[in-house]
């Protein structure tokens, strides 16, 4: 099996400070000679001083526009030549209070390519959805959005983060098997693209992971790390959400 470095990874959403900055990013310095990619997606304010930090960044969301007459949107190429390398694609907030459609979250992922970043696509299931035994058919009519745009191979310079929309921000995170479940799921149907990319693409789980919960998460065989929320806030809680994650492949 390809060994795939763990990715831990935190959403900072519109939260944080330049005083959080300072101090969040000499913690994160820590890991960068480890097996573990740290990635701080601060509010977009933030951003160049998480770069100046020198500490691995991205964004929250980008447009799906070049240049031009789009007042307040995010320009994919600006953030790159900032220092961005990566950036969020439909997370879950993003769907549901901003309305990015299946087809947005798309073109979303190709201007970031485009532009030099590397796209982390966000998928997941409402509670509705699980209960309604919907998971999987969500999780890959939201993947294969992107796939019938740009093709397979696109996904070969990505990440996938699974976050169930019910365990965000919520306290209730998938059991580590129920996780698994649907990282396997996600791997599998990969595989029936493209065997090279189903070994190598790095998936994240999301949704209320914290110190306690990360390392059992991140033992599972299809789980590459975390895309952490609220806990990545926490000076002490994120490091050892990071701890976690080292060596975990
Ligand atoms: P929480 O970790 O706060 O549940 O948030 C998860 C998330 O949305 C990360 O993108």
């Amino acid at each position: 099996m390809t060994q795939r470095k763990p990715i831990v990874a935190g959403n900072w959403k519109m939260n944080g400070s330049f005083e959080l900055v300072a101090e969040i990013c000499s913690e994160v310095k820590k890991y960068k000679n480890l097996n573990v990619d740290v990635i701080i997606f601060p509010p977009a304010l933030l951003l160049s001083e998480v770069v100046k930090n020198g500490i691995e960044s991205g964004t929250q969301t980008i447009s799906e526009f070049d240049a031009g007459a789009y007042t307040g949107e995010i320009q994919a190429q600006l953030a790159h030549e900032l220092g961005a390398k990566y950036t969020l694609i439909g997370h879950s907030e993003r769907r549901s209070i901003f309305n990015e459609s299946d087809q947005q979250v798309a073109d979303k992922f190709a201007q970031a390519q485009k532009s030099g970043l590397t796209p982390i696509l966000c998928v997941g299931e409402t509670e509705a959805e699980r209960e309604a035994a919907q998971t999987e058919q969500v999780v890959a009519r939201q993947i294969r959005a992107v796939i019938d745009k740009l093709g397979i191979a696109a996904l070969n310079d990505s990440v996938i983060a699974y976050e169930p929309v019910w365990a965000i921000g919520t306290g209730k995170t998938a059991t580590p098997e129920q996780a698994q479940a649907v990282h396997k799921f996600i791997r599998d149907m990969l595989n029936s693209y493209d065997k090279q990319v189903a070994s190598s693409l790095r998936i994240l789980y999301g949704g209320s992971v914290n110190e306690k919960n990360s390392e059992s998460l991140f033992a599972q065989a299809d789980i590459d790390g975390g895309l952490i929320g609220g806990a990545s806030l926490k000076k002490d809680a994120f490091t050892s959400i990071c701890n976690s994650a080292v060596g975990n492949v």
